[in-house]
């Protein structure tokens, strides 16, 4: 068949099991009153690690959710997750959260790829990003797609084993707990500051852990 062109009247691209990541932002006096919260109380708890912290990614203790001080966060952190379960028609499923804490990435941080196990949504609260330093990374979840995979001619969200998302102040971003990620470098001179938390249903042994069958979509 060679010589012969091909013309296709129509080419259709089909996402099948995508994986999502939500960005949700709230009003600016509300993430302004979170910004605030989190700084100081980042501040408070590890401040005065910060110039002996050889790992320079420091994290406070994980009940933050239950600190009169975070209850801003921790409200809109619910809802943020209410309204994510709605879209997956999950919403009749109480979710919680199960562990807040806050984050200083000193210059130079990084926090090396990880997940969060146990929970079903994970995310972070960005409160103060320095210049350059505004970005959390995704790892391809499909591990078979790294075994064959020439060099692409240019890399797109596609073809790469990683990728990039830039954040800004005041973004919420949430994702499934499995969902492999970390935070690359800080290259500012200011610390990076941050609120991370993970959330479960509220009745998952009850409810959720019986055997189910295969839950199957029949057209699209
Ligand atoms: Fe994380």
């Amino acid at each position: 068949m060679s010589g012969v062109s091909i013309k296709f009247e129509s080419s259709e691209i089909v996402p099948l099991f995508p994986t999502l990541v939500w960005r949700l932002r709230v009003d600016p006096e509300t993430a302004r009153t979170m910004n605030e919260a989190v700084v100081s109380k980042a501040d408070a708890l590890m401040g005065h690690l910060r110039d002996d912290s050889p790992a320079k990614f420091m994290q406070s203790h994980q009940k933050l959710h239950q600190d009169p001080d975070m209850q801003v966060l921790a409200s809109v952190v619910q809802a943020a997750a209410d309204e994510v379960l709605s879209f997956l028609a999950l919403g009749r499923h109480p979710i919680e959260i199960t562990g807040l804490w806050v984050n200083i990435g000193r210059p130079g941080a990084i926090h090396k790829p990880h997940r969060h196990p146990n929970n079903f949504f994970s995310g972070t609260y960005y409160a103060r990003l320095p210049e350059g330093a505004a970005g959390i990374q995704f790892m391809e979840p499909r591990s078979q797609m790294g075994l064959v995979m020439p060099q692409p001619e240019r890399l797109n969200k596609h073809n790469s084993g990683k990728i990039t998302l830039p954040v800004r102040d005041g973004d919420l971003m949430l994702w499934m707990s499995w969902f492999e990620h970390a935070v690359p470098p800080n290259p500012s001179s200011e610390d990076r500051y941050s609120a991370s938390f993970n959330l479960m249903f509220s009745d998952f042994t009850e409810r959720h852990t019986a055997p189910i069958i295969q839950r199957v979509v029949d057209s699209l």
